[in-house]
């Protein structure tokens, strides 16, 4: 079958290097893609979020497969889209419906399912410009640090962890009204501040069955250390050491069967991946956030370690079918390190000539902002390359990363040098 993936990250790179693996496979399209994809599939100038222009491509080139990368198509309806229109009705939509991408596109949505369904989350209440007093007064039942989360989508920039209480009580006054993220921060949510290390989890679900992923671990911070400002993500670890069977026992039973149960209680249209935000507390599973996507740069880690075609599962998540299908996963650790241009998060320059892609022979390149001009790879957005390797022993796995990432050259390239650092 033809195939098209929604996307331009190093994530969307991944879906493309294992969908291309797949005998199902026929042709595979990108949209947009970047210099990555065009190697091993045809990129296609159309924005994510230009649905009728989706629609008419995937018509043309009979796509019968859209593997949604990014969440923005999915909190804006692209399943919907597709499932209301008479043409493309039969087309197969990795991703889930509108409703269910409210567990990403909503933070008040998804905690109101989480405590619905009994699931450990962090206390929480949320508040308007109307009730800011309440808020206020809220703060002061709390101890340090104050979790303020804006209810909408920000980029990944919504959440503040405050150190201080009257600091705290001057930005949710910011958020809500002078709405330090627009339209996103209209709502806030104020949550119990909860110390532990996190992790993530990842399942595809139809629906109704769920296959369990490779657990991830990321490095959002800039700096060494876990410092500095938040970015998409630095590199990644799979599987996370300290997710034992025990652990990984209690996640499946207290949060991945109640999340999947719930979906199916509840009606909602739900056939892609859930990306779960944990962290541990002591010893027990604690749900920060949901996903209604995988993550970059987790994917680039979790994906390689998936044996199984790619694409016969994401048939099965079509059919609802998932229970009549095993994954088979690669028991080795994959570490992924992702090279930034200089200056990220904040302002960067584009447009630098990257070289050595070609002499990394041992490890799996993922190509993120990158694009292709006058026959050279250049820099075209902050997280540009990311580079994923294998070994029994993580620290392995990332020495061969790092001894590999020596061989790519960019202008202010840089990277983090610490990843599992904290492992
Ligand atoms: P989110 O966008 O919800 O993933 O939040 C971003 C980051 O803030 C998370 O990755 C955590 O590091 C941190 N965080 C969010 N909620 C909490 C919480 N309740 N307690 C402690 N840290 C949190
Ligand atoms: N790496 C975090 C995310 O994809 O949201």
């Amino acid at each position: 079958m033809n195939i098209l993936v929604l996307g331009s990250g190093g994530r969307e790179h991944t879906f493309a290097y294992k969908i291309a693996q797949s005998e199902l496979c026929d042709k595979l399209f990108v949209a947009p893609g970047n210099a990555g994809t065009a190697n091993i599939a045809t990129n296609v100038p159309i924005s994510v979020t230009d649905f009728p222009a989706i629609k008419e491509f995937v018509l043309k080139e009979n796509i019968e497969m859209v593997v949604v990368g990014p969440e923005d198509p999915l909190v804006q309806g692209i399943s919907d889209f597709f499932a209301e229109d008479s043409d493309l009705k039969e087309i197969t939509v990795i991703g889930p419906s509108k409703e269910g991408a409210r567990l990403e596109g909503s933070k008040e949505y998804a905690k109101e399912f989480l405590f619905r369904h009994n699931i450990p989350t962090a206390a929480y209440q949320s508040f308007t410009a109307e009730t800011v007093k309440e808020g206020k007064n809220f703060l002061e039942t709390l101890n340090a640090p104050y979790v303020l989360k804006a209810d909408g989508l920000a980029a990944g920039k919504g959440v503040l962890i405050l150190q201080n209480i009257d600091e705290a009580k001057a930005e949710l006054e910011n958020m809500l009204t002078n709405k330090k993220f627009g339209t996103a921060s209209e709502k806030v949510v104020i949550e119990e501040f909860l110390d532990g290390i996190e992790l993530s989890v990842f399942v595809l679900t139809d629906g109704k069955n769920y296959l369990t992923l490779p657990t991830a671990k990321d490095y959002k911070r800039i700096g060494e250390g876990d410092t500095g400002l938040n970015t998409g993500g630095m590199g990644a670890i799979s599987p996370v050491p300290f997710a034992d069977d025990v652990f990984m026992t209690k996640i499946e039973n207290q949060i991945l069967k109640p999340t999947v149960d719930g979906l199916a209680k509840e009606n909602i249209d739900y056939k892609g991946f859930i990306f779960i935000g944990l962290i541990k507390v002591g010893d027990e599973p604690k749900v920060i956030e949901y996903n209604v996507r995988m993550g970059d740069p987790e994917t680039e880690a979790v994906l390689p370690r998936v044996k199984t075609d790619l694409v016969k599962l994401f048939k099965h998540v079509g059919n609802q079918t998932l229970d009549e299908v095993k994954i088979e996963l690669d028991e080795r650790s994959a570490t992924t390190v992702m090279t930034v241009s200089g200056g990220y998060p904040e302002a960067y320059e584009k447009g630098k000539e990257i070289t050595g892609i070609d002499d990394i022979t041992d490890s799996i390149v993922f190509q993120a902002g990158t694009k292709l001009e006058d026959g050279k790879i250049v820099t075209n957005g902050g997280r540009v390359i990311a580079v994923t390797s294998f070994d029994d022993d993580f620290r392995e796995a990332l020495k061969k990363s790092y001894k590999n990432i020596e061989k790519l050259q960019f202008d202010k390239m840089y990277y983090r040098k610490d990843l599992g650092f904290d492992l």
